[in-house]
């Protein structure tokens, strides 16, 4: 909330996180060397050539250019802003993203967290506790919960009654039962009075992927309607975009590699129970864009598991037709269709964690479900069937984004049709391939790069920022070439001196110093660029000192042209006056 983020903590961060292990969370590596090799997830192509570097801790993709660092990979990938790829990282480091004070950005609810939480361990307690907790407990058990997986999910009770939680949080201040109204807790009337949301029911705690409460779902003991009640939309909770369980499921297992989403707060803690720790749940809503972004945000692998009646297949169409435009190379989605009747929670309950396991195991690939569902009630075998499958296959794979996936995609529709279909691409194609550059040619246009001498001993800085130390060490270089006044020079002395001042910068975390500045996106072309003996620390250190020298040389020269023209001058004022 609010504050800037200190820069010390970025670095921080990218020491811990290892930018390898980040990919791997998205799409697989294959070890090469010294570098980690995959087809690039943001352009097509058939041989692999983008690289992860470990050591450098960044990313580059030789052939469309495509480079960075961790938190640019989330940025880039996940379509992530700055903070949060901040934030995405620092949660996978377990570390907490400090803020600098005076210096605020957008409101702060921290308020409205406070009051959550409060009534979040209330429910809880009332659980536990109340005189009336006996039909709640009677309720759980008959619907087979565990005492320990209740605790897990943090379930409460709030016991019937208009006040019970107003008078707990808020006692007689006004000010903080319009508090407890804005963060849904309360419901108001017409006149304005203001009352419990939740009675009667049993509480489902709602938390973000930070694990804070967020918002609550209620649900009837008996055969009440509505069945769940959930709370509205607020500053701090948007149904649209949160997913029941996916805190606890993260928490529960580091690694996650696939999450599997179900319908119900009951499906997601009766799978966690019988140890299927991987489900998340919609708060009633179709899963959105939003949903899916965040899902893939954390593992490559989506499965959507849906009943087996007329409305579970509805649910499905629609996921696909959502998942669609953001299937990338490396992502996957399939479906699981339940049989008729059951629900998650039914189904584990009666074939056990195994049995589950086997149905996910046999989901159906998005491309299976997509081909089926086209090819339902048509005949694949006469012309008109054919020409229908095609007419209703372009528009949904020409939603896909460019990439192999798609490619292959419309390769089987073509198959299936017996010709080419065109599919509209709604997206630009991505720009002429960019060959990697592998001499220092110095660039026409823009910024401080022009002179190669610089420009390769930056390259040499930023990929390697080792030789600093080892230039350090040598102790010969009097930091003359500082002095030269050409283009490149200010800006290498800055990077100098920077790891001078910090020894264990890698290049990531380096790069990052510099990304609200003009020189990023050269710094990081330079970063992601070929280098000669590239993993020879101490030929790039002696080639990195000879740059300097050149400059000092050159320096020098300067300089002593200067005196000479001057002497020039001089010489030539006194001819004149004399
Ligand atoms: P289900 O009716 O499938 O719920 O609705 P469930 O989780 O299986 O509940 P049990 O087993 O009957 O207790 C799926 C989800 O739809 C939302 C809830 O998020 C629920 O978990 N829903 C359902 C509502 O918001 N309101 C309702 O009245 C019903
Ligand atoms: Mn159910």
């Amino acid at each position: 909330m609010g504050g800037r983020i200190p820069s010390q903590f970025i670095d921080e961060l990218l020491r811990r996180v290892d930018i390898v292990d980040l990919i791997e969370s998205r799409m697989t590596l294959k070890k090469t060397g010294v570098n980690y090799q995959a087809l690039c997830p943001f352009h097509s192509e058939k041989t692999p050539s983008f690289n992860v570097n470990p050591e450098k801790q960044f990313y580059h993709c030789f052939g469309c250019g495509a480079s960075g660092t961790a938190i640019g990979f989330l940025m880039e990938h996940d379509n992530m802003g700055f903070v949060e790829a901040v934030e995405e990282l620092a949660q996978r480091a377990g570390l907490e993203v400090p803020r600098e004070a005076g210096y605020r950005e957008g409101p702060d609810h921290g308020d409205l967290y406070d009051l959550l939480e409060k009534a979040s361990s209330t429910y809880q307690g009332w659980l536990r506790n109340h005189p009336e907790r006996e039909r709640a407990v009677a309720y759980l058990k008959q619907r087979g919960l565990s005492g320990a997986i209740a605790a897990e999910y943090q379930l409460g009770y709030a016991p019937p009654g208009w006040d019970n939680i107003k008078k707990t949080l808020a006692g007689t201040d006004t000010k903080l039962a319009d508090k407890l109204v804005l963060c849904g807790l309360l419901t108001t009337k017409e006149g304005g009075h203001s009352y419990d949301r939740f009675r009667d029911r049993i509480i489902f705690p709602i938390r973000d992927a930070r694990g804070r409460t967020i918002g609550f779902g209620g649900r009837v003991m008996g055969d009440d309607k509505p069945k769940y009640l959930n709370s509205p939309e607020t500053p701090v909770f948007h149904k649209g975009r949160e997913l029941y369980g996916l805190y606890e499921a993260r928490k529960a297992q580091r690694k996650l590699t696939s999450i599997l989403v179900v319908e119900g707060y009951m499906d997601v803690i009766a799978l966690a129970q019988f140890g299927v720790r991987h489900a998340v749940a919609t708060l009633g809503t179709a899963t959105s864009p939003d949903h899916l972004e965040k899902l893939f945000r954390v593992v490559s692998e989506v499965v959507f598991c849906f009943d087996g009646d007329q409305a579970g297949r509805d649910a499905a169409w629609k996921a696909l037709n959502t998942a669609l435009p953001l299937m990338r190379d490396g992502r996957e989605v399939r479906f699981l269709f339940l049989p008729e009747g059951e629900d998650p929670d039914s189904l584990i309950r009666a074939e056990g964690k195994e049995g589950l396991e086997r149905r996910i195991g046999e989901a159906l690939p998005l491309s299976e479900y997509l081909f089926r569902r086209l090819q339902e009630g048509v005949d694949p075998a006469s012309l008109e069937g054919r020409s229908k499958i095609a007419q209703q296959a372009e528009p949904l794979i020409g939603s896909i984004p460019q990439s192999v996936y798609r490619d292959l995609l419309r390769q089987r529709l073509n198959q299936l049709v017996g010709v080419e279909v065109a599919v509209a691409s709604p997206q630009p194609q991505p720009g002429p391939v960019q060959r990697p550059r592998r001499s220092f040619r110095p660039k026409r246009r823009g910024g401080d790069l022009t002179i190669s001498l610089q420009r390769q001993a930056i390259t040499i800085l930023v990929q390697c920022p080792a030789v600093v130390a080892a230039c350090e060490e040598g102790g010969g270089l009097s930091q003359r070439w500082r002095m030269l006044e050409e283009p490149g020079i200010p800006l290498l002395a800055e990077l100098y001196d920077r790891v001078r001042g910090d020894p264990g910068l890698t290049t990531a975390a380096l790069l990052e110093h510099w990304r609200e500045r003009s020189e990023y996106n050269a710094l990081r072309k330079l970063a992601g660029s070929e280098l000669a003996m590239a993993n020879d620390p101490d030929a790039l250190a002696a080639e990195f000192i000879g740059a300097l020298k050149q400059m000092e040389g050159r320096y020098d020269k300067l300089e002593k042209d200067l005196k000479l023209e001057e002497q020039l001058r001089l010489a030539l004022e006194r001819q004149r006056s004399g």
